[in-house]
């Protein structure tokens, strides 16, 4: 089984996605590292193009993030990245040869995957997806706290990252129409988790496992 788990910046799609595969015993998959991975490698070597890194690139997913066996899992949060990735994402040839990559994960037993066009575009038959949302402030308070900086200045960034993602055209940032939308921003990442699970269950016992 897949759940999709979708959302701007901030929204805490990451903590509540390992939760949840924790929770279930299911693999995750951050697809937002590996977009990540390609603007990283854009930045350290502009002479290839961001879709030639992303067809060539070996990335490793998991506690540790590994590019070309080199651990990155810092580097790829810095601000100067997260921006990158953002304009890397929005060329449909860095897309689709990272999309090509996840289904081919997904493609064996149950997974949380992660992302902006996890319910849309990489797995559209996921049995369960979810659409996190919190306010503005929530977003740039959290994302201020894990990068130990200023909520006014990870604001502007996060903004400007999401209306890039809301505003392409290829795969844009958006809410599957199947999707149960969560807003966050009074919740614990205990309670999103507890409701996602729940959600799990209920697909689960309709689906007569
Ligand atoms: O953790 P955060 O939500 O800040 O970002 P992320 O999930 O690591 O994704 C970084 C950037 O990669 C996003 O701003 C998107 O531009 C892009 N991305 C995407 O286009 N599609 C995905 N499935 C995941 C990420």
């Amino acid at each position: 089984m897949i759940v999709a788990i979708d959302g701007p910046a901030g929204a805490g799609k990451s903590t509540v996605a390992r939760g949840v595969a924790g929770a279930l015993g299911f693999g995750y998959l951050d697809s937002g590292a590996m977009y990540r991975c390609v603007a990283l490698a854009s930045l350290e070597d502009p002479a290839r193009s961001a879709a030639e890194h992303a067809g060539r690139l070996e990335i490793s997913l998991g506690e540790r993030v590994l590019l070309d066996g080199r651990d990155v899992t810092h580097a790829i949060r810095s601000p100067t990245v997260s921006a990158q990735a953002s304009l890397v994402a929005a060329d449909p040839a860095v897309r689709s040869a990272l999309v090509a990559r996840q289904r081919a994960l997904l493609a064996g037993g149950d997974w949380v995957a992660e992302g902006r066009d996890i319910g849309t575009v990489v797995a559209p038959q996921a049995a369960v997806k979810v659409f996190l949302e919190a306010s503005d402030a929530d977003r740039a308070a959290r994302r201020a706290h894990e990068l130990g900086a200023d909520p006014a200045e990870v604001l502007p960034e996060l903004r400007a990252r999401d209306t890039r993602d809301r505003g392409r055209e290829h795969s844009p940032l958006a809410a599957a129409p199947d999707a149960v939308v969560i807003d966050t921003s009074d919740l614990d990442a205990g309670e999103v988790v507890e409701r996602i699970v729940a959600l799990v269950r209920a697909a689960d016992s309709a689906r007569g496992r």
